[in-house]
């Protein structure tokens, strides 16, 4: 299996992350789940993390969660000067998240697990330390790339053991400003990191995770499982429906995270085209923009950085999907 570590800020979709990483044993090792401020605070989302993995019937004493950034890098600084610019930083984006960051949902937690004592990074360097260039572990980033950009500016000399497989960015339009993705726009500075860190990267952007709906018939897949468990996750589709059908007109809810984790579990259901992206890290309307050269004529003295995903196999998807909710209702 592929080793990998799910560095994430749950979240809707990051919960459906969570049980496609944690439910293909055969073809995913996970060997930690690392927790960023993004869709709620740190607190918040820590806890969502350890509510669905228990609800997948796994623990952190078996898959280690540690907390990391509890804001972007920047933070400090914008908040004095240029926050209004930021749009979104430090404002978790409640309108589409909720209150708790998972709201629609109630997964039974009696007991708050034990989280690792590590800061994110930090155990991401423990781990990938016992691996070598040739067996690179993958850390799949579904939340904005705070504790990434930290891990590969604490420990350059572990970028060459590691791939990183992001769902963040856009090539067409955005959804937390016209121009900008969320995961992006809230640490432009950590993603820029993260782009020029020469880490073999793949990026699943918006062109891609819009196209990926959770229909009423797939909602209703859900529901038919028929369990607390299924009813939760059907809860958490029906609140980003609703969100996103309030803020954005959508008719479904595109379930964006998971498709970073789908695209470990097999690449050649997906189709890449390696460019040059940069972030914009400047203020105004194209702040946190990812710049795609797709024609390879305008940075052409730049190498190009990163693998962009725009097409997937969407029934492959689904069906591995479904299967792992069943996989996770049933534990
Ligand atoms: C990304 O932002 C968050 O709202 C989601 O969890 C996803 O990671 C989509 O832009
Ligand atoms: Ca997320």
């Amino acid at each position: 299996p592929v080793p990998i570590i799910l560095d994430c800020d749950p979240g809707h979709d990051d919960a459906f992350a969570i049980v496609l990483a944690a439910t293909n044993p055969e073809q995913l090792s996970l060997l930690a789940i690392t927790i960023v401020s993004g869709n709620q605070s740190l607190e918040k989302t820590t806890l969502n993390a350890l509510r669905i993995l228990h609800a997948c019937g796994l623990s952190s004493s078996t898959i280690p969660v540690a907390k990391g950034a509890s804001a972007p890098l920047m933070l400090p600084e914008l908040a004095d000067t240029c926050t209004a610019d930021r749009h979104s930083v430090g404002i978790y984006p409640v309108k589409v998240h909720g209150e708790t960051g998972m709201d629609g949902a109630d997964f039974p937690l009696a007991v708050i697990p034990k989280v690792d004592e590590r800061k994110a990074w930090n155990l991401m360097a423990d781990i990938v330390s016992l691996y070598s260039a040739e067996c690179p572990v993958t850390i799949v980033a579904t939340g904005p790339l705070t504790n990434v950009a930290l891990f590969v500016t604490l420990y350059p000399e572990l970028r060459n053991r590691i791939r990183i497989v992001l769902m963040g960015g856009t090539f067409e339009r955005g959804n937390i400003h016209p121009t900008a993705e969320f995961n992006i726009l809230h640490d432009p500075e950590a993603a820029h990191i993260v782009f020029h860190s020469g880490v073999c990267l793949t990026m699943i952007p918006l062109d891609l995770t819009h196209q990926v709906l959770v229909t009423e018939d797939i909602l209703g897949k859900i529901r038919a499982l028929n369990t607390p468990f299924a009813k939760n996750m059907a809860g958490l589709v029906e609140f980003f429906r609703d969100s996103y059908q309030k803020t954005f007109g959508f008719s479904s809810p595109p379930l964006h995270d998971p498709c970073a984790v789908a695209y470990v579990l097999d690449p050649s259901r997906f189709d890449a085209q390696r460019i040059r992206v940069e972030v914009e890290t400047g203020k105004g309307l194209c702040a946190g923009q990812t710049v795609g050269d797709f024609y390879g004529c305008f940075f052409s003295n730049q190498p190009k950085n990163v693998n962009v995903v725009l097409h997937m196999d969407m029934k492959w998807f689904w069906d591995r999907m479904l299967q792992s909710l069943t996989k996770a209702n049933e534990t």
